[in-house]
């Protein structure tokens, strides 16, 4: 197989960035062999400066950082910049894992934008660009022929946009209903094993499930940008934030959660967006489900989507891996079927 050698530039070296690193050591020959591909790291970015160049380096030689911090590494640089590594190196592809900001997108708004205008493709697990800039962002990829990938950003493992774009192509998609937030569906399941909400809470903390400030999920933002980001790739929306009603699940009360299960049902965080003749209604909310729903098994910390089509019917997903290995497993995948096609 003809082989293709590949740039890489690392936005993030957390707990995402850092699987991500694994698996480029762990795929290496998978890669080589089933897709012809040699991924080549050229710069690994944090909040504090960059390692650069990467090139000569042995993956495993970076992982065995015993900082695990890489600023002690000697080719760190406390001032390096991404404009001068876009620039020096071959166009390939921005690998932004930095923290989500849903409110002002930094600092992967400024990466992506710069890589897009530099002949970078983007493959993002980072929400925050997406939920700020999604509409002018997908039209400088598209304008600039660059592959700007966001499978990492809405639902980790679950190949929820891979069905929506590729699966579903030629139907039109009327609905959409999804449990998109592993920690909520966590929560609401140890409520119906007779918990209270903070007992739920503290479980889901203490299993390393819930993020330390798991706000968004919680109050229900992190479903509504993964509606919302899902919604307007497929169903083709300009949807923004604001026109998703969102409602969580703090404090919800465990009567809610009883009364449910006592029916044979179960109260799931939906984000759901239909098509009305007036425009799309998008909403996040607690909702009660009965076992027709194909959702209704979607439990513990799982997640799932339905699909309601034209000429398909409904279609269904569920599972996949929501952690870290997971999320940069479907970073990887982007990254391969960008050189796919
Ligand atoms: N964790 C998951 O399971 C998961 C799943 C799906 C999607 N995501 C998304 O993936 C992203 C990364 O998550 P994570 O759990 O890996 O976060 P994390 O552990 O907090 O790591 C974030 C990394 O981004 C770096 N960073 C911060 N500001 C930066 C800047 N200005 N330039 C370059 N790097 C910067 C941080 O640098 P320092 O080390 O210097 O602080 C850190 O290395 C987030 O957007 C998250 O929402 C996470």
């Amino acid at each position: 197989m003809a082989q293709k050698t590949i740039n890489l530039i690392l936005m993030g070296y957390g707990n995402v960035g850092r699987a991500l690193v694994r698996l480029l050591e762990e795929k290496t020959d998978r890669l080589r062999a089933s897709h012809g591909l040699s991924l080549s790291l050229q710069a690994i970015f944090k909040s504090t400066g960059g390692l650069f160049p990467c090139a000569g380096l042995e993956i495993k030689d970076i992982l065995d950082d015993p900082a695990a911090g890489l600023s002690s590494h000697p080719l760190w640089k406390s001032n390096l910049s991404l404009e001068s590594v876009l620039r020096e190196a071959e166009p390939g592809v921005l690998v932004d894992c930095a923290p989500s900001n849903l409110k002002t997108g930094e600092p992967g708004l400024t990466h992506t934008r710069l890589a897009l205008d530099s002949g970078w493709h983007v493959v993002t697990a980072n929400k925050g660009p997406l939920a700020v800039d999604f509409s002018a962002l997908r039209r400088k990829a598209s304008g600039n022929r660059l592959a700007l990938k966001f499978s990492g950003a809405v639902a980790a493992a679950l190949p929820a946009l891979d069905v929506g774009l590729y699966s579903l192509a030629g139907t039109e998609v009327l609905a959409i209903e999804g449990i998109l937030n592993g920690t909520t569906n966590f929560i609401l399941a140890e409520m119906g094993k007779g918990r209270s909400y903070s007992e739920a809470f503290q479980e889901a903390r203490a299993r390393g499930i819930a993020e330390p400030d798991p706000a968004y999920d919680v109050e229900g933002w992190d479903t509504a940008v993964k509606l919302l980001l899902i919604a307007n790739a497929v169903m083709g929306l300009e949807l923004r934030l604001a026109d998703i009603s969102v409602e969580g699940i703090v404090d919800l009360p465990a009567e809610l959660v009883e009364r449910a299960r006592s029916e044979g049902k179960s109260l799931k965080l939906l984000g759901r967006i239909r098509r009305e003749q007036s425009g799309p209604i998008a909403s996040v909310a607690p909702c009660t489900i009965d076992r027709t729903h194909p959702l209704f098994g979607v439990d513990g910390p799982a997640k799932g989507i339905t699909y309601f089509t034209d000429t398909m019917g409904a279609l269904t997903i569920s599972g996949g891996k929501s952690d870290p290995r997971g999320a940069a497993a479907a970073l990887l995948k982007d990254i391969i079927n960008i050189y796919r096609s």
